[in-house]
């Protein structure tokens, strides 16, 4: 007897292409690759189109947790295993800009040694499976429609030096009482806030993705006391101010140089596609319709999570892509799906103007220390 639960099954009828998808996802992916180019010309090294700067590398594991509930148990978290991970920390501009210009956070994650063919069909012999997730349960500009506009208005600014960076980061990261409200911004001085520390952050998929027979958000939420107490923890101004460019990257090796932390992986099923939209990420799904369950664990233990080998084996070797995933993780909506040329386009200009070689690990060995 199948037992009855809530969530919707996912069908290829929860997606729904939307009018003239295909030309604004164009505008879109073009608009940032000129911009991109824009930035290859001002540092002569290709970055990111977003989320250009790193902050930490780290080498971690994710273990899935033993009896997860059959609603849990899909695709990658249907058997309890442990695989070795690479994080990416990440400021969201698509420019070098000093910390202390407050912006959404991203946390990258690339899973190694997930055996089964991938989405995309260049990398689907790949080992690996990425998730990628921000700091904010949802994505403010949450269609492309609304993306679009953004990045227009980026666009337009983006000759002008200074303005520049500011139109940027208000760009990147939506609207600015969006970081009002979650203490990454000060409504009174939007520059000079620096946010609460990057480790004690939430981390959110904040758009709908495939969770196997199903239909979720993800989140990462911090586990072990020593994260979680830095949760809306302010950033010492000491540290701001010995180096405004790069006290996120300092708080994370010093963390990391003797101390342990676990996070922990959950899934929001969606229970209703009317509340819990999957063609507008802006909308949050209650959790009240649906809490975030547990699905696994992250582990990090003490190391080095900024030597030169790894920023540049983290920046310009690898990329992570939502689309690199399992199919049963597939990214859904119009916010996602653009992001699969997007990220495409991104990387290939990053890779081929840096000359580098874009390689998926086999082995976490391959990570420098
Ligand atoms: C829907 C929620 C989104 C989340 C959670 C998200 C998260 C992230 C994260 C964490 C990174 C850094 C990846 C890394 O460390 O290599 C990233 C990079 C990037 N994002 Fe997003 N993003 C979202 C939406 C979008 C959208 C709508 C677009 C554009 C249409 C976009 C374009 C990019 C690009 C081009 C990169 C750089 C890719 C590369 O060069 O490797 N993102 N994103």
């Amino acid at each position: 007897m199948t037992e009855f639960n809530p969530y919707i099954l996912y069908t290829n009828t929860v997606e729904t292409i939307q009018p003239d998808e295909q030309e604004i996802s164009r505008k879109i992916v073009d608009s940032m690759a000129r911009v991109n180019q824009l930035m290859y010309e001002k540092y002569r090294h290709a970055i990111r189109d977003a989320h250009a700067k790193s902050h930490g590398i780290l080498k971690g594991e994710l273990q899935i947790y033993d009896n997860l509930p059959s609603h849990l148990a899909q695709g990658l978290f249907s058997s309890a295993k442990t695989y070795p991970i690479i994080v990416r920390f990440s400021t969201a501009q698509g420019s070098i800009v000093p910390d202390k210009m407050s912006a959404f956070r991203g946390m990258a994650i690339k899973i190694i040694g997930v055996e089964g063919t991938k989405l995309l069909p260049e990398l689907s012999d790949a080992l690996t499976q990425d998730f990628l997730l921000v700091n904010y349960p949802v994505i403010p500009t949450g269609t492309i429609k609304e993306y679009l506009k953004m990045q227009e208005g980026l666009e337009s600014q983006a000759n002008s030096g200074e303005l520049f960076q500011k139109v940027a980061q208000k760009a990147a990261v939506g609207v600015q009482n969006v970081l009002a409200a979650v203490g990454l911004a000060d409504s009174t001085n939007e520059l000079s806030a620096p946010g609460p520390h990057i480790l004690g952050d939430t981390y959110f998929s904040m758009a709908a993705l495939r969770f196997g027979d199903y239909v979720a958000k993800i989140n990462i939420q911090p586990l072990s006391e020593n994260v979680k107490e830095l949760a809306g923890k302010k950033i010492d101004h000491e540290i701001i101010d010995q180096d405004e460019n790069a006290f996120l990257t300092k708080i994370i090796k010093d963390f990391f140089k003797n101390q342990t932390a676990s996070y922990e992986m959950s899934a929001q099923l969606c229970t209703d596609l009317e509340i819990m939209p999957v063609e507008d990420g802006s909308v949050q799904w209650p959790e009240d319709k649906s809490p975030y369950q547990p699905v696994a664990r992250i582990t990090f233990r003490p190391q080095e999570t900024f030597s030169p080998e790894r920023r540049v084996y983290g920046d310009d070797v690898l990329s992570f892509n939502p689309f690199h995933c399992l199919p049963a993780h597939r990214p859904l909506g119009n916010i996602m799906r653009v992001r699969k040329l997007a990220y495409e386009t991104s990387s290939r200009y990053r890779h081929h103007m840096n000359a580098q070689p874009r390689i998926e690990p086999k082995s976490i060995e391959e990570l420098p220390d």
